[in-house]
């Protein structure tokens, strides 16, 4: 019998916290005898973790952020993703598309029907349906008022060129979080972030058992 991979992603602004509760998915899933790949984006392959580099760090416009995060994912999928899936695995994803819908389309205010675009050709999957365009199949959204997260973010390491921008900017990305969950609210669970560590965590868990995927 062969083991139907799950691709599960987590979504917020950042210091919505998402970290913890990835590494606690990963061992509750193993715990259970699931094979896991854990992986981020931008990044997960040698060649998309170079680009990440250039994406956190250089100063860029928004076409190019989204050419770049698109080129990174495109590797990623044919690299690591997509052969996770056919073994089988639980895919544990730190960001995937609706990030750059998110940052690069709210916070940036980059153009959506262009991201539409490269989101059907770059997630196009061969020996699939021409239509189908591989997205995850449960997004985690972490979300955090933006005031709360740049609270938090004051507290933590240097920031990287994201990290670094206003209140302002995370109150678009949080809207473009928004509007990709009202365009595709199946495929999302909405986590409340202003939480404690473990009621959050229970709600984690919840999203993932309501699935069926966990007991
Ligand atoms: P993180 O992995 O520490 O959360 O950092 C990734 C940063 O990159 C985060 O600020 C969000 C940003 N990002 C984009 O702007 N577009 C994207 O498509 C992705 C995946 C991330």
């Amino acid at each position: 019998m062969t083991t139907q991979g799950l691709f599960i992603s987590f979504e917020g602004i950042d210091g919505a916290g998402k970290s913890t509760h990835i590494e606690a998915l990963a061992q509750a899933f193993q715990a259970q005898g699931r094979a896991v790949t854990l992986t981020r984006e931008p990044g997960g392959t040698p060649l998309a973790e170079k680009l990440r580099v250039l994406v956190l760090n250089d100063a860029m416009d928004a076409m190019t952020e989204a050419l770049l995060v698109f080129a990174a994912r495109r590797d990623h999928l044919q690299q690591l993703i997509e052969p996770a899936l056919a073994r089988g695995d639980v895919v544990l994803c730190d960001r995937f598309t609706d990030a750059t819908f998110a940052y690069q389309g709210g916070g940036r205010g980059f153009d959506l029907n262009t991201l539409l675009f490269l989101e059907r050709t770059v997630q196009a999957v061969k020996g699939l349906e021409p239509d189908f365009i591989r997205n995850p199949d449960l997004t985690l959204w972490f979300d955090l008022a933006a005031e709360i997260a740049a609270q938090r973010l004051t507290l933590a390491r240097s920031p990287d060129k994201f990290e670094a921008q206003p209140v302002e900017f995370f109150r678009r990305v949080s809207d473009g979080y928004l509007n990709r969950m009202t365009a595709g609210p199946s495929r999302f669970a909405r986590i409340e972030a202003n939480q404690t560590r473990e009621a959050v965590w229970r709600d984690v868990l919840h999203a993932v058992q309501a699935k069926g995927w966990l007991a």
